[in-house]
């Protein structure tokens, strides 16, 4: 099938082919040409605040560095070693002047060029190693928005604005939702595997279908859900009167371009605890009543940026999603910290992060079952295809390219595998 080239023939305008989760070569395809060809998410650059701190994370499959350098650029270095290719840094971050290869003790600046080369006397003349060509090597481009880094190893196609879209707005908004204009990353992260495809959680964060199923034990008998903030008077409800089932349809899910969605924002509950009282006037005092009054009306849940990342605005958050096989996935989960909020509030939205998206939550863990039971059920030869026929009335924002449509609508997820084809069948 990869032999003829013909990756059309597995995405049809409803349905989706098995191979796109179980074929090795398909994944290896992805790692090319979607990982090493767009803008993926990297780090945030709070996570290196000093000039020498570094994170250790991979695009894709290939390791890399993010590294802040001593004129306070940050940069993304392929993490590996000129000489004979050893992966050079070893711990997941931390602070350094250089970096040192373990096999023959090359040292590499920050930025990745060549620093030194040890007993240099044997290399004669004409065979000197060259600073760059033979340094750790830099991603080829690099930028960010609001903070939050992105990588594109390609030179060609859009800059990473063109490339968000309207997506952009969500990373300004959340910004915008910190009194002090600014956000960071600070206060761990949740990481985990499962033993399913990537492209499962990419789909899962755009499905307003499954959570009164998925999500059932979740919720109270009545079928409403747990606070997701502190001081909200109860979450979102799974089921109305005589419990039936309550549609998602009116919160209305986003597909963008580039393969990036959203989902509408949940229902917005009161809080009237003096902790949010207290952000609120925070928030007023830089932006004023009715801006604050916006930023404060979450109209988006789950934000994707296609192909790596996701962003939750009630509780602020972001996932990370690693592919690591075409049957394995890690996920890491960082709080994200409105610089500038009462600090107990940050407390607040990570104790509800372990409730709602840790390994042990009640919440994420769902999720994931259904990803390893996706990948098993998959594995049957029966049926080869994934069905993703559900639709409602469609609209498009000529400005933007949005096509927003009924919440259980699988629009963004045929938007995720239009993309996936387009982006795949660039020789
Ligand atoms: Fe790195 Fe030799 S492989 S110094
Ligand atoms: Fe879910």
């Amino acid at each position: 099938m990869l032999a003829n080239g013909d990756l059309s023939r597995l995405v049809t305008d409803t349905r989706i082919h098995r191979d796109l989760f179980q074929d090795r070569a398909i994944f290896d395809l992805e790692m090319e040409r979607i990982f090493a060809r767009s803008w993926v998410y990297v780090g945030h650059d709070s996570q290196v605040p000093e000039p020498g701190d570094f994170l250790c994370t991979r695009i894709g499959a290939q390791p890399v560095v993010m590294v802040r350098h001593t004129d306070g650029k940050v940069h993304v270095l392929y993490n590996r070693c000129g000489h004979r290719g050893v992966k050079v840094v070893a711990e997941e971050e931390g602070n350094a002047k250089r970096f040192m290869c373990m096999y023959h003790g090359w040292t590499y600046d920050t930025n990745g060029d060549l620093d030194f080369v040890t007993q240099p006397e044997g290399y004669p003349e004409g065979r000197h190693p060259d600073k760059v060509r033979d340094g750790m090597g830099r991603i080829a481009r690099v930028d960010d928005l609001c903070g939050f880094v992105f990588a594109n190893q390609s030179e060609e196609g859009p800059g990473l604005r063109d490339w968000l879209g309207a997506n952009a707005v969500c990373l300004e908004d959340l910004a915008d939702s910190a009194p002090d204009g600014e956000v960071e990353i600070r206060g761990g992260v949740h990481r985990y595997m499962y033993r399913g495809n990537w492209k499962f959680q990419i789909d899962n964060l755009s499905d307003m279908y499954h959570p009164a199923y998925s999500h059932e034990s979740s919720s109270r008998p009545t079928g409403q859900q747990f606070a997701r903030r502190k001081g909200d008077k109860g979450g979102i409800e799974f089921r109305g009167k005589r419990g039936r089932v309550k549609s998602m349809d009116p919160l209305g899910v986003s597909a963008l371009p580039n393969g990036h969605s959203w989902q509408g924002g949940l229902p917005q509950i009161e809080n009237t605890s003096e902790l949010h009282r207290e952000y609120v006037r925070r928030l007023e005092a830089r932006h004023g009543p009715e801006r604050t009054k916006e930023v404060l009306t979450k109209t988006r849940h789950n934000v994707i940026f296609y192909p790596n990342m996701a962003m939750q605005e009630l509780n602020p958050h972001i996932r990370v999603i690693r592919p690591v096989a075409a049957d394995l996935t890690e996920i890491f989960v960082y709080p994200i910290r409105l610089k500038g909020a009462p600090e107990q509030m940050f407390r607040e939205q990570i104790r509800i992060l372990n409730g709602t998206h840790s390994a042990s939550s009640m919440v994420q863990t769902d999720d994931v079952e259904a990803f390893a039971r996706a990948q098993e059920g998959l594995s049957t030869t029966g049926n080869e295809w994934i069905l993703l026929a559900r639709a409602g009335e469609e609209k498009v924002d000529p400005a933007t390219g949005r096509v927003s449509s009924i919440g259980t609508s699988e629009v963004a997820m045929r938007n995720h595998y239009a993309t996936w084809l387009s982006l795949m069948s660039r020789a």
